[in-house]
Formats: C-alpha cells, sequence, structure tokens
C-alpha cells in the first residue's frame, strides 16, 4: 500500500528477514528516545546479538510487523501479536508504534495501526489490545483516531528514572 504524504510517497508492506539491520537501528532509536513509552528497555536490547535481533523476525503465523519506508529508508514500524492460547486468541495486541520524528503528522501511524488490524482480523481475531502511557497524548489521539477506546488504566505500568508511569489500556472491536 501507498501513503501519499508532501514528503512523498511512503510505502507501507509487512517486514522481511532483510530488513533486520533497518529495523534494530529503527527499534533501538525508539527505545532510546521514548523510555516512558515503550515497556521494553534500550539497554537490554542494546546487548542483543545479531542472532537474536533476528528471532523477532521468526514470526510464525501469529505475529507481524508492518514497515513504512520512503525509498530503501525505514521511517515507521507497527508490530501485532495474536494470542495463541484457545480462550484469548481472538484478541491482538499492538505493539511498537514508532515513527522518526521527521515523518510524523501525516498519517502513517494511523495507516500501519490499520494495516495491522486488518491483518488481526483477517486472521479471525475480533478484538485489538494496546497500552499507552497516559502522558503521551499524541499516542493517545492516533490511537482515538483508529477507533481505539480507553477500557482501563494500568498503574504504575512503566518505571523510567525513578519516575513511575500509568498506561491507559485501550480496545476497539475488529
Ligand atoms: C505517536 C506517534 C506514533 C504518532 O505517529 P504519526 O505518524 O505522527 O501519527 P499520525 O500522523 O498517523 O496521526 C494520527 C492522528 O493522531 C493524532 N496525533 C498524532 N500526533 C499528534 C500530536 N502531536 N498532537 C495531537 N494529536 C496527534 C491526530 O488525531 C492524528 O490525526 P489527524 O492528523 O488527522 O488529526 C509518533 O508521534 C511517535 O512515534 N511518537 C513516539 C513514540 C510513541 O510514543 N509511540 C507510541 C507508543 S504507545
Amino acid at each position: 500500500m501507498t501513503l501519499p504524504t508532501p514528503q512523498g510517497e511512503v510505502i507501507l508492506r509487512p517486514a522481511r528477514m532483510d530488513d533486520m539491520p533497518a529495523f534494530r537501528v529503527l527499534r533501538l532509536q525508539a527505545l532510546r528516545d521514548h523510555p516512558e513509552a515503550f515497556s521494553a528497555d534500550y539497554q537490554t536490547h542494546l546487548t542483543v546479538d545479531d542472532a537474536n535481533w533476528g528471532r523477532y523476525f521468526n514470526f510464525g503465523e501469529n505475529a507481524i510487523i508492518h514497515f513504512a519506508f520512503q525509498g530503501n529508508n525505514l521511517v515507521g514500524m507497527t508490530g501485532v501479536r495474536l494470542d495463541t492460547s484457545p480462550k484469548t486468541k481472538h484478541n491482538a495486541n499492538i505493539w511498537g508504534v514508532y515513527i522518526l520524528p521527521a515523518w510524523r503528522g501525516h498519517g502513517i501511524a494511523r495507516a500501519l495501526v490499520h494495516a495491522c488490524c486488518d491483518w488481526a482480523r483477517a486472521k479471525g481475531a475480533l478484538i485489538a489490545r494496546l497500552g499507552v502511557t497516559t502522558t503521551n497524548q499524541s499516542a493517545l489521539r492516533c490511537y482515538e483516531s483508529c477507533g481505539f477506546q480507553i477500557t482501563g488504566t494500568d498503574p504504575k505500568a512503566i518505571l523510567v528514572d525513578g519516575k513511575f508511569y500509568d498506561e491507559y489500556l485501550m480496545a476497539r472491536e475488529l
């Protein structure tokens, strides 16, 4: 799928194995620059070797990452994982939503979240879920614009530099 932006056309597509080096750079930037937005930890990921980064791409049938590219440059990502228990496999969990600063405000995150929701629906999922730090207004508004609603609050979900952050739990029917 292509998305026109004022900075040129952006291509949205599922991750491929050869995207791994670019994914590593983008993911580390996300974790380094927005520690309060992600439960994954920058320092921990910094020490992960190539083989283990490769494991993130062994999706099997239950997960996918959608990437946004401008030319050969990776500018954004969003992942989704389906639960695997027979009792919870109707749930799809959105994770890792990140757009490079220079590419924000053009609808790329919304398009990636929709792509993940479409994929999960096609896999039979009924509900998409995610967590967002209560102070992260841009992400909260983005998810609302994708049809997500706040379903609860997870207190002290994330601890960064001695400060706790609450998370809103959000969900939407697929
Ligand atoms: C949050 C983030 C992913 C949004 O990416 P984006 O591509 O700029 O978002 P979009 O352009 O798709 O915006 C979709 C909607 O979100 C809302 N939104 C996005 N950025 C916003 C901002 N800075 N202020 C207010 N609303 C905002 C708007 O409603 C927007 O729709 P509109 O432009 O039609 O009004 C991006 O800012 C980012 O990567 N932030 C750092 C990492 C992060 O917080 N990730 C989320 C973890 S839960």
